[in-house]
């Protein structure tokens, strides 16, 4: 009887040391969730006020991305609610109740959070993907800040952000950049200095965007969310989109159709990209023309 209570000072350990990695993930990525960040002083930037610039604002909240998260509406969504990963929404960025646009009562407030990723009380946004708009032209910025100051209020009834497990691990493991303010360096970030044009480094620009679902290499390698479409290889190798003309890749990312006729899931925001002027979808084509070209992964 002896080797069984050997084993069960054994089980009992595993037990006791398995909760300890757990407290200790919690400890840990609660820390890091509630650190404040030094942000420099963020001037304020004139916000336009006529319509055409609102107009080319909202053509950007689409284009740029902002409305895979916050909504076509602006008010948010619950991104996340299950034990494992946890309860995660993302803000209501409108003036109705719970909204965030009562609290930023001036542009450098809109331009913190969306260029630093740092929420009024300091603390990084989560699950923001704020190094991603971190080279937003001030133009650009502008317009965008603008149109969400004028979207109709929306009332919303979230809950603070709550991580699971899964997601803890994830973050500790370092797989997944959750919290913006903790990559972006927030003493030199600022805006590309970029004129619009069907040019190389104006598509530079705009392909960040496409970077956050096609990976930095932009081979298609970046996992796809848990439950998502893995992203294609859009480098110019043949096995990606190589042998693609102008006209091909315009009708491929404006309509969902490949060369071949078959269609691109909507994972791909498609849809929105309809919006893409023709010196934007130029610009992004010639860039991509440059770039490594990679095999994608078999
Ligand atoms: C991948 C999803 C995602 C994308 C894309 C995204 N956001 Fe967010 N955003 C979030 C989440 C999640 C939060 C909530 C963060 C938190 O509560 O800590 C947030 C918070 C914010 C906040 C802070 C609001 C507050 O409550 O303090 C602003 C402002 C904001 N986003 C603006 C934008 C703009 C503008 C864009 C497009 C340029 C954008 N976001 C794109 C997910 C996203
Ligand atoms: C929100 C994530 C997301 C963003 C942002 C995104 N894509 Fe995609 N894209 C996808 C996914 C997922 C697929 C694969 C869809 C499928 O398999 O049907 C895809 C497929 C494609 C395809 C089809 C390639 C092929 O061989 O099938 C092209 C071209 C493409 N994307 C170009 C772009 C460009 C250019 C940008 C930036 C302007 C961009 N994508 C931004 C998710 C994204």
């Amino acid at each position: 009887m002896k080797i069984l209570r050997i084993l069960g000072f054994i089980v009992l350990g595993l037990v006791v040391l398995g909760g300890a990695l757990v407290s200790y993930m919690y400890i840990s990525t609660t820390r890091r969730i509630n650190a404040t960040y030094e942000v420099p002083e963020v001037a304020d930037i004139a916000l336009p006020t006529d319509a055409a610039s609102l107009a080319e604002g909202q053509r950007l909240f689409l284009t740029v991305g902002c409305v895979g998260c916050h909504g076509a509406n602006g008010g948010g969504m619950v991104m996340a609610d299950e034990p494992a990963v946890g309860y995660v929404a993302s803000s209501n960025l409108t003036s109705g109740s719970g909204g965030a646009a009562n609290q930023y009562t001036r542009s450098g407030d809109w331009v913190r959070a969306i260029r630093h990723g740092v929420s009024p009380d300091g603390k990084s946004l989560l699950l923001m993907p704020a190094q991603e708009f971190v080279n937003l032209t001030d133009a650009d910025m502008s317009k965008i800040i603008a149109y969400v100051q004028s979207l109709e209020p929306v009332d919303s009834n979230f809950e603070p952000n709550n991580l699971g497990p899964i997601v803890r691990a994830v973050f500790m493991a370092g797989e997944v950049d959750m919290l913006a303010a903790e990559v972006i360096d927030h003493e030199t970030v600022g805006p590309w200095d970029v004129e619009v044009g069907s040019t190389v480094e104006y598509g530079e620009y705009l392909a960040v965007r496409c970077a956050s679902c096609h990976g930095p290499a932009l081979d298609g390698s970046l996992p796809p969310p848990p439950g998502g479409i893995q992203p294609a290889n859009i480098t110019p190798h043949e096995t990606g989109i190589g042998g693609w003309t102008l006209e091909e890749f315009k009708t491929a990312i404006q309509t969902g159709t490949r060369p071949d006729g078959s269609s691109i899931d909507p994972a791909m925001p498609w849809p929105y990209y309809s919006q893409l002027t023709d010196t934007e979808v130029e610009a992004i084509y010639k860039y991509l023309q440059t770039i490594e070209p990679v095999a994608s992964a078999e």
